[in-house]
């Protein structure tokens, strides 16, 4: 029974020990090909690195060139820069140097806008009077405005600190007139005055009276274009002659003449001039002949709106001589 037993429980041990050994067995093959497995993907995996690899590399090269490229542009662009901080700086020195120039008379051009504005006659006046933008200015000239441009960034020494550009045309009053008759005129020697008046700005001809009178010094035009008529019939000459007077001495005259007239006659007489005024000078117009006995004097139509007797005259150009 004991012997029984003992073989009994050796069996159940070897059954033990053989199952125990298939199990280890089975699994070290089943870890072997794990393993394996495992092996193959970590070699995927390597591959799949050094394919990235190579990618950041070749990314890598072109970001440098980039890199390098953009480099190179900012440098060029500091020494740019330099260059131009170098200019600007001797530019700043000069207009240091030239303020300094300019402060003294800056100081003496305050106290004397302060002390007496005046009519500026030059480029430093109009700078004394406190304009310091360069351009277009109106100067007092001797006889008329004057138009100059001033450079104020030229020290008044500088001949282009003032350069003129011409004369401005400035009237302290407007003179123009335009008048006509609408009846004749027979007497000799006395003025011939007008009836109607289409232009007389300023007031300076006075119709009634037949004068115009200068309200200014200054360059004056006149015009006369005039109508004699002569009653025929008559063999013999007859004339008209109207004349121009300056403060009564003759200008110049304007002179028709016929001979052998059939019947009556009409016949034009004409007139310029061009005459330097003093302020308050008369002009005015007068018969200066006509044949006697009424068959000759200066004919206008009171009808309809014919005129024959025309006299115009304007200020030319005024002479502000002393006026400022
Ligand atoms: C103004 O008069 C002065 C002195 O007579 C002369 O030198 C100058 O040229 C004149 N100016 C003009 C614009 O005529
Ligand atoms: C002449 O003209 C003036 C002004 O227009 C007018 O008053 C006058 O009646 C006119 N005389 C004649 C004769 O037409």
């Amino acid at each position: 029974m004991a012997r029984f037993l003992s073989s009994l429980l050796m069996g159940v041990l070897v059954l033990a020990c053989w199952s125990a050994c298939v199990m280890a067995e089975s699994t070290v093959e089943q870890q072997l090909q794990r393993l394996k497995e495992n092996y193959i993907e970590m070699q995927q995996l390597l591959a799949d690195k050094d394919r990235r690899l190579e990618a950041l590399e070749r990314e890598n090269v072109k970001s440098r060139k980039t890199l390098e490229a953009q480099v190179t542009r900012l440098e060029s662009k500091t020494r740019r820069m330099e260059i131009e901080a170098i200019e600007q700086k001797s530019q700043l020195t000069a207009m240091q140097q030239q303020n300094v120039l300019h402060s003294g008379t800056r100081a003496e051009m305050a106290t004397r806008q302060a002390a007496t504005p005046t009519i500026p006659r030059s480029c430093a006046d109009v700078q004394c009077n406190g304009h310091t933008v360069s351009g277009m200015y109106s100067i007092m000239g001797n006889t008329s405005v004057e138009m100059v441009f001033c450079d104020f960034t030229k020290t008044t020494a500088d001949p282009n600190f003032q350069r003129r550009i011409g004369y401005a045309d400035v009237k302290t009053v407007p003179t123009y007139f335009y008048v006509q008759k609408n009846t004749s005129h027979t007497t000799a020697y006395t003025p011939i005055p007008f009836e109607v008046e289409r232009v007389n700005i300023g007031g300076a001809m006075n119709l009634q009276t037949g004068k115009f009178t200068a309200p200014r010094a200054g360059t004056y035009f006149f015009a006369f274009t005039g109508d004699a008529r002569f009653v025929g019939p008559r063999t013999s000459i007859v004339a008209v002659l109207v004349e121009m007077l300056w403060n009564g001495r003759r200008v110049g005259s304007a002179r028709t003449t016929e001979s052998n007239t059939a019947g009556s006659v009409h016949s034009q007489m004409s007139m310029q001039s061009t005459l330097h005024l003093k302020a308050g000078d008369q002009i005015w117009l007068q018969i200066g002949f006509m044949t006697s006995g009424g068959v000759a004097y200066v004919f206008d139509n009171p009808n309809a709106d014919q005129r024959f007797n025309h006299f115009t005259g304007w200020l030319v150009e005024e002479n502000l001589a002393g006026l400022f």
